[in-house]
């Protein structure tokens, strides 16, 4: 029986197109799930729509849709974005689907009877972008006398009745579990934030509202919804099946991994964790919060800039598999870091095309030119050993660590050297050189090239599904009867365009 691996992402918020920062998260957490399925564990996956709140109802409002309309346009494009992006997730959930629903009242219902929850009244600043209340000592002012968040987006003041969750009580369990769970936030950066947070004090939460109606009606107070983040937290048990639990439920819960960006870090890692409390319910085991992904130069996108980067644009041009590797190889996961087009196309070129899809062509070519496409054994002298160590080391060895640990950019590093030492290799055989003067040699130079790309391909096959495949099945082809038809590059060069060909 295999190990179960549950991952989640941020379910996004569809009130706007699906930006490079939502196709970047999709894309970690699928290298992630297909990491842990190739190694055997058994991966629930899932990713969704977000979409109730006031910023959604404010956005349909202006687009003279209703929420629902909308939720359901824009829910569409971002499937379809994870579909164009090779995501394969489990479950795409969404917010309004019943099941859910369901879930989230089942959840108030528990937290409502562990005595959790008060009536009383808010007076406070709320931002209608990050969906939360801020104290007024961490607001700043903008250049315009605006108060801000600290995430920087407007807040205005709010006064309502409201239901309250007593999240105070949650401030010394939640310490004792993150002391006690070293590995519950990462990076360490993040859990010494989360920690300063709480001990700055947890005030009651808010987790009702009555001045619009766009939510999940608060069970026995149908003039409420819930609050949104409430709502959207418990998409990650829904898909596992609560309230009724079952087989889902005992295989995948509590969850391996919440993987989300850091801004969002205070809901997963401070109020999630004490509504499952409250509810008797286990904590995932670990939030990962990933850095974002900035600019050329650094700054923030945006549209106003000019600088913002369309992942679905980008895939279009220069392939899906040139996207997920540039953005995992490019940024130090869980670091922010700058993105652009140039970059992508510059290291694509260099690690990607002349690197390992070079290293790929020169050995296949050959071989179907030279030994009608049948793979012969590897050969067994010291420089072919060093070679076949150098690739297990790096394939079975540190890039496995680094994914394990999130450290995608590092565990590819430690392959494409191995990828390099290849490329030296072919250099320094020569192989078309053997042809006439040592065809017993050339073969075994090319099997042994055969026996390096092969793992090499399979250990970047979560990265770069589709041209790893294809290098994968061009082997397989000549390690079968069937010989090694002449090959087509699975990893072609890009060049720099700007417009849609
Ligand atoms: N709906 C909430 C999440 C609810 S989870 C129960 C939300 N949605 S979002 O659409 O604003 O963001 C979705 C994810 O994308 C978040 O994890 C967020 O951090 C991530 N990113 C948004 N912009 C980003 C970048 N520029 N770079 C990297 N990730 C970014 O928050």
């Amino acid at each position: 029986m295999s190990t179960p691996y549950y991952l989640s992402t941020a379910i996004s918020y569809p009130n706007g197109a699906p930006h490079v920062g939502h196709a970047y998260e999709a894309i970690a957490a699928d290298v992630m799930a297909r990491f842990q399925r190739a190694r055997g564990r058994d991966v629930y996956f899932q990713t969704g729509t977000d979409e109730h709140g006031l910023k959604m109802a404010q956005t349909a409002r202006e687009q003279g849709l209703t929420p629902a309309e909308l939720g359901a346009k824009m829910s569409a494009i971002f499937k379809a974005m994870c579909d164009d992006l090779a995501i394969s997730y489990d479950r795409f959930i969404r917010t309004t689907d019943a099941d859910h629903h369901r879930a989230a009242q089942a959840l108030w219902k528990q937290l409502e009877a562990r005595g959790d929850l008060y009536l009383g009244r808010y007076e406070g600043w709320y931002s209608v972008r990050d969906e939360a209340f801020y104290d007024e000592k961490e607001l700043r002012v903008g250049e315009d006398g605006q108060k801000l968040s600290p995430e920087g987006t407007p807040v205005e003041w709010q006064v309502e009745e409201t239901w309250f969750f007593k999240l105070s009580a949650y401030q010394q369990p939640l310490l004792d579990h993150i002391a006690a769970n070293p590995d519950f936030i990462q990076p360490d950066s993040r859990r010494n934030e989360v920690v300063s947070f709480i001990k700055g004090g947890l005030r009651d939460l808010s987790v009702s509202r009555t001045s619009f109606d766009w939510g999940v009606p608060v069970p026995g107070s149908e003039n409420h919804v819930m609050y949104v983040w409430l709502d959207a937290l418990t998409n990650y048990i829904t898909g596992v099946g609560y309230p009724d639990g079952g087989e889902a439920w005992d295989k995948y819960w509590p969850a391996d991994c919440h993987l989300i960006g850091k801004d969002i870090i205070r809901f997963h890692a401070v109020y999630w964790p004490a509504f499952l409390m409250s509810a008797g319910v286990a904590l995932p085991k670990q939030v990962f919060a990933h850095g974002f992904l900035l600019g050329e130069g650094g700054v923030k996108m945006s549209k106003s800039l000019g600088n913002v980067v369309d992942p679905m644009a980008m895939a279009r041009r220069h392939g899906v598999d040139s996207l997920r590797y540039y953005l995992l190889r490019e940024v130090s996961f869980g670091q922010d870091g700058s993105v652009g087009e140039e970059s992508l196309v510059t290291r694509v070129n260099a690690e990607l095309a002349n690197s390992f899809g070079n290293l790929a062509q020169r050995t296949l070519s050959m071989i179907h030119k030279n030994l009608d496409g049948v793979i012969p054994p590897a050969g067994s002298e010291a420089a072919d050993l060093a070679l076949l160590e150098k690739v297990r080391r790096a394939c079975e060895e540190q890039l496995p660590a680094a994914f394990g640990e999130w450290a995608f950019e590092k565990g590819i590093e430690a392959w494409l050297q191995a990828v390099y030492a290849g490329n030296a290799y072919v250099d320094e055989m020569a192989p078309w050189a053997l042809r006439k003067t040592d065809p017993k040699r050339m073969a075994a130079v090319l099997g042994t090239l055969a026996a390096a790309l092969r793992p090499l391909a399979t250990a970047i096959l979560p990265v770069v599904p589709t041209g790893a495949k294809a290098v994968l099945d061009q082997l397989a082809a000549g390690e079968g009867g069937a010989p090694i038809a002449k090959p087509t590059p699975a990893f072609p060069r890009l060049e720099m365009k700007t417009e849609d060909a």
